[in-house]
């Protein structure tokens, strides 16, 4: 429910996802590095990562979820006021992610766009800015378009190597929206200083405290969930929370900390975990990690498998930000949700995902600098708006500048 009583709801009205095309199966990992596939199968609660080729950058798979998220819900690029990126792996120190989209999906000109970086919590920060952005009266009747895209890596070898992925999650968000209404104003925030794992502007793999990263974020989700509850008084119970899901397993670990912040005993805590989280691990078990995207994966996840039976009912959301900072905020299922989920076809874009060997994901990984530098052909063809075709990355021009095109 609202906290904004007398005006109209605010909230997510589509959401599309945007994948590279290769992913590993992550039982063949665990036998190339010598580990039991139980570890990263029921250890981590993990199945697949996707791997980006050299075509597929987070601006690619960010204009494609767009492209998308268009075609599928019936807006139009023309209905767009603001366009927020979150990304913790931009391709550009200074030209932010949202300027590329903006170029490839043919956003008007009279639009604010920008890039938000804060490790995972990127795509949160652009959401709640969003919702603010309406709130305040500055849309005027516009929509937003708010993508969160990743290319997740660490070292080869690495612990953190069966929690990668790749994809993006664009949202439209808006007035009336037709799939989760916000509850706007009533969010729990948490902030802190840690080093639980970073990426120095000179590297491509992420550096990472694991374990120290696990008890930062259940640290995290205790006291954004204390300042929501605080505010929430005797709201209604969530009938679903969905997590930052970095694998699955830390979805589980939240949940129980969670339910027994509210007063659940372990063992209650974790028989709520099937009803109340399984049903959004399912895309992130297929695709991975994708940082700022991880939460609305989630949802996505949880829409498509029950947004029918989910409609009228609030659903809790939890956003991890490494580094760190933490949101806890709640929506609830929109009437009709369920008939524009079977619409939208959420996971359709997987259905183009092939299984990739070990040998050749650490073939595209030990040539990525080389793709980095890749010079882009002579008589590439900057840029264009389509949302017909696919946007792929072609390379460098002699300026260093990154050349894209929609073939
Ligand atoms: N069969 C079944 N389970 C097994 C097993 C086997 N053969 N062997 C081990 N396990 C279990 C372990 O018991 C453990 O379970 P619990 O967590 O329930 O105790 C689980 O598998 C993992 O085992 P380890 O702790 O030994 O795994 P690890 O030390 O190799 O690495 C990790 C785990 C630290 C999470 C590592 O994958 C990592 O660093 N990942 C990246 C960081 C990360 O995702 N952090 C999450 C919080 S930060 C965040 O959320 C932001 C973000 O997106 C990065």
């Amino acid at each position: 429910m609202s906290v904004r009583h007398g005006f109209p709801p605010i909230g997510i009205d589509a959401i599309a996802l945007g994948v590279p095309r290769r992913f590993v199966e992550l039982s063949e990992l665990a036998e190339a590095r010598g580990v039991a596939p139980s570890k990263y199968l029921t250890g981590l609660g993990t199945r697949r990562m996707a791997i980006a080729a050299p075509e597929e950058d987070p601006i690619t798979l960010a204009a494609n979820a767009a492209r998308r998220l268009f075609l599928r819900s019936g807006a139009s690029p023309a209905d767009i006021g603001l366009c927020v990126v979150g990304t913790e792996t931009a391709v550009d120190h200074s030209k932010p992610a949202a300027s590329f989209l903006h170029g490839l999906l043919g956003l008007p000109s009279a639009c604010r766009v920008f890039e938000a970086k804060h490790a995972c919590f990127g795509g949160t920060a652009g959401l709640l800015n969003a919702v603010d952005w309406i709130a305040s009266g500055s849309a005027r009747g516009r929509a937003a378009l708010v993508v969160c895209s990743d290319v997740a890596r660490y070292a080869l070898g690495s612990a953190g190597e069966p929690t990668q992925g790749a994809g993006a999650v664009a949202l439209l968000v808006r007035e009336r929206p037709r799939l989760l209404a916000l509850e706007v104003g009533q969010t729990g925030s948490y902030a802190r200083d840690v080093y639980d794992f970073w990426r120095p502007l000179h590297h491509k793999e992420a550096l990472v405290d694991g374990h120290f990263s696990v008890q930062c974020y259940l640290d995290a989700l205790a006291g954004a969930y204390g300042e929501w509850r605080r505010q929430d008084g005797d709201g209604e119970p969530l009938a679903r929370t969905c997590y930052h899901v970095p694998y699955g397993k830390m979805a589980r670990k939240a949940h129980r900390h969670r339910r027994m912040i509210d007063g659940l005993t372990e063992q209650a805590a974790d028989e709520s975990f099937a009803v109340e989280v399984e049903p959004s691990l399912d895309l992130p078990a297929r695709i991975g990690n994708i940082y700022t995207g991880s939460l609305y994966l989630a949802l996505a996840s949880l829409l498509s498998a029950q947004a029918r039976d989910l409609e009228g009912k609030r659903i809790g959301l939890f956003s991890y930000g490494s580094g760190s900072c933490a949101e806890f905020f709640a929506g609830r299922v929109v009437p009709e949700a369920g008939a524009l989920v079977a619409a939208l076809e959420i996971d359709a874009p997987l259905a183009e995902c092939h299984h990739t060997p070990v040998a050749e994901y650490e073939a595209l990984r030990r040539n990525d600098e080389a793709a980095d530098r890749r010079p882009a052909p002579e008589d590439a063809e900057r840029g264009g708006a389509s949302l017909d075709r696919r946007a792929v990355y072609l390379g460098l021009d002699s300026s260093e500048r990154r050349v894209y095109a929609n073939a």
